[in-house]
């Protein structure tokens, strides 16, 4: 063998026909699976988009960074299943421009956070993440509490994420800084409109405890509540495999 190497070293026409050969079956291994990618990518007719108020959660949380800490993505492995639930689909992150998969897991994998904890809990988690487990090492976003969110521009951010192919309607543009303030005020006039654009389903609560104002924290939170949540399409699929 060695010997054989030796000679196709010195043969320079050889050699390099040798890495041209080796580095297209690289290529193919790579590039083969996308031949197939519209068979692998499920759609979900149940997917909805993200609320005005969510999309300036999103943009909070990318702000603060928590994506350098938490990662959502559920990877196929047993173990991963187990702790967070069914694994993560592509078509869930269809709508994440950019996307927060994430690389790096100080805390918890976040893709099925949504319903598990109490808007309360969230608020006393972030304010001092101490509060409710005493050896947290995650930092204190208290600030949360006292910023007003900025929801003048509500409508440029959909507007732009459908410029990206996020499917949102001209009804949803034009009324995206009212939605926003209407998600996080039950009572206000305000809050049906929400619900008619979005879905019964969306939460339309008073995320940070307190009515009126509209915080940084209401916006974080209602983001936070419907990760793992705009389908129902990978929990379908984890209970038909286990049938
Ligand atoms: C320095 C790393 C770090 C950063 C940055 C960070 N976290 Fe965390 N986070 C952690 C750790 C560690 C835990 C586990 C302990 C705990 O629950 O506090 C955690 C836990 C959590 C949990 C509870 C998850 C669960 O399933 O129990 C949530 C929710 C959360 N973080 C949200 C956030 C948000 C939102 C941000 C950004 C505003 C953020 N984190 C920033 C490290 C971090």
């Amino acid at each position: 063998m060695p010997e054989a190497h030796r000679k196709l070293e010195r043969n320079a026409i050889g050699f390099v026909l040798a890495i041209i050969g080796v580095s297209a079956i690289g290529g193919l291994v790579e590039i083969a699976p996308l031949f197939t990618i519209h068979e692998t990518v499920e759609t979900a007719k149940d997917m909805r988009v993200y609320t005005p108020l969510e999309v300036a959660g999103r943009n909070i949380y990318i702000r603060e960074g928590c994506y350098a800490c938490h990662s959502q993505m559920i990877r196929t492995l047993r173990d991963e299943v187990e702790r967070y639930g069914p694994y993560s689909l592509a078509v869930e992150s269809k709508y994440d421009h950019p996307m927060l998969w994430g690389s790096k897991r100080t805390g918890p994998d976040l893709a099925r956070l949504g319903n598990k904890y109490s808007d309360a809990w969230h608020v006393a988690h972030l304010i001092n993440p101490r509060h409710v487990v005493p050896q947290s090492v995650m930092p204190r976003y208290g600030w949360l509490m006292r910023n007003e969110v900025r929801i003048d521009d509500a409508g440029q951010h959909l507007a732009a994420l459908r410029v990206v192919g996020v499917p949102y309607t001209d009804e949803m543009i034009a009324n995206a800084t009212k939605d926003a303030y209407g998600q996080a005020n039950p009572d206000s006039d305000q809050a049906a409109g929400v619900t008619q654009r979005y879905g019964e389903a969306t939460n339309v609560r008073t995320f940070d405890g307190e009515p009126g104002r509209l915080t940084e924290m209401d916006a974080l939170v209602a983001y936070l509540q419907v990760l793992g949540h705009l389908t129902d399409a990978a929990y379908k699929q984890t209970s038909s495999a286990k049938e």
